[in-house]
């Protein structure tokens, strides 16, 4: 599959693509992930955008390309790719579409998660997210095994900095302004499919529905 995950923060775009490439092989690409990275490694990259994104802000279109242009041509890719968190910005959208021309490449669809507010605040108080591998767990609903340590590699899980009351608000005004306008221009594309759930079977369901028409 090549989809584009939409969706507010917390909507569960994360989520439901590390569930999706468990189905076929697809692989996740999150600019977010990335972007922690940088951070992280104290890369040059990373000193430069760290102020931007613990405030909930975007990262530029130009440097958000540069590392897509770069990402969509490695192996990995050949197989499908989940875009989770690109594109968030119509010229990022434009760019994107352009990238895909020129690599003779064509996206199965769009997946719009629509979640209601009150419920993403929720989720996005009580997420936690493994340091390492970035499996991401809920304190409610999906609780590691031993409490502070990822399931998976065994390494420490914590709360993201960009998960303070006023960054979350933060985010979801920059998403209603910047990126909830790519809903429309997908629709015009004829890829946007809308999905009132993040639930893996209600989801698979829409997909296939779109894909078999
Ligand atoms: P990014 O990392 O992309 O964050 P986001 O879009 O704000 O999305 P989140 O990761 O917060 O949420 P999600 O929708 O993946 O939800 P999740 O599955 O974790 O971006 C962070 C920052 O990077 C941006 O603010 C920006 O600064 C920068 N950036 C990234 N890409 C950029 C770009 N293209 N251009 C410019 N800047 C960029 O789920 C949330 C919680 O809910 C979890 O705890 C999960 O367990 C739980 N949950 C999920 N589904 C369910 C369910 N069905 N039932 C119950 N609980 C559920």
């Amino acid at each position: 599959m090549k989809v584009i995950l939409l969706g507010p923060p917390g909507a569960g775009k994360g989520t439901i693509a590390k569930a999706l490439m468990q189905i076929d092989g697809s692989v996740q690409i999150s600019t977010g992930d990335i972007l922690r990275h940088a951070i992280a490694d104290k890369t040059d990259l990373g000193i430069q955008i760290e102020a931007a994104m613990a405030a909930g802000n975007l990262v530029t279109d130009d440097l958000i390309m540069s590392i897509m242009e770069q990402r969509l041509l490695a192996d990995d890719c050949k197989h499908g790719y989940l875009l989770d968190g690109f594109p968030r910005t119509i010229p990022q959208a434009e760019a994107l579409k352009n990238l895909l021309t020129k690599l003779g490449e064509k996206l199965d669809c769009v997946l719009e998660l629509d979640v209601p507010r009150d419920v993403i605040f929720d989720r996005l108080t009580t997420r936690r997210t493994c340091t390492n591998c970035g499996e991401i767990y809920n304190v409610k609903s999906k609780p590691p095994t031993v409490d502070g340590i990822c399931d998976v590699c065994g390494h420490e899980i914590v709360q993201r900095d960009d998960e303070t009351e006023e960054a979350i608000e933060n985010r979801l005004e920059v998403y209603n302004e910047q990126t909830a306008p790519l809903a429309d221009f997908y629709r015009k594309e004829g890829l946007l499919v809308s999905v009132a759930s993040s639930d893996l079977d209600p989801v698979l369901a829409a997909i296939r529905e779109h894909m078999d028409r």
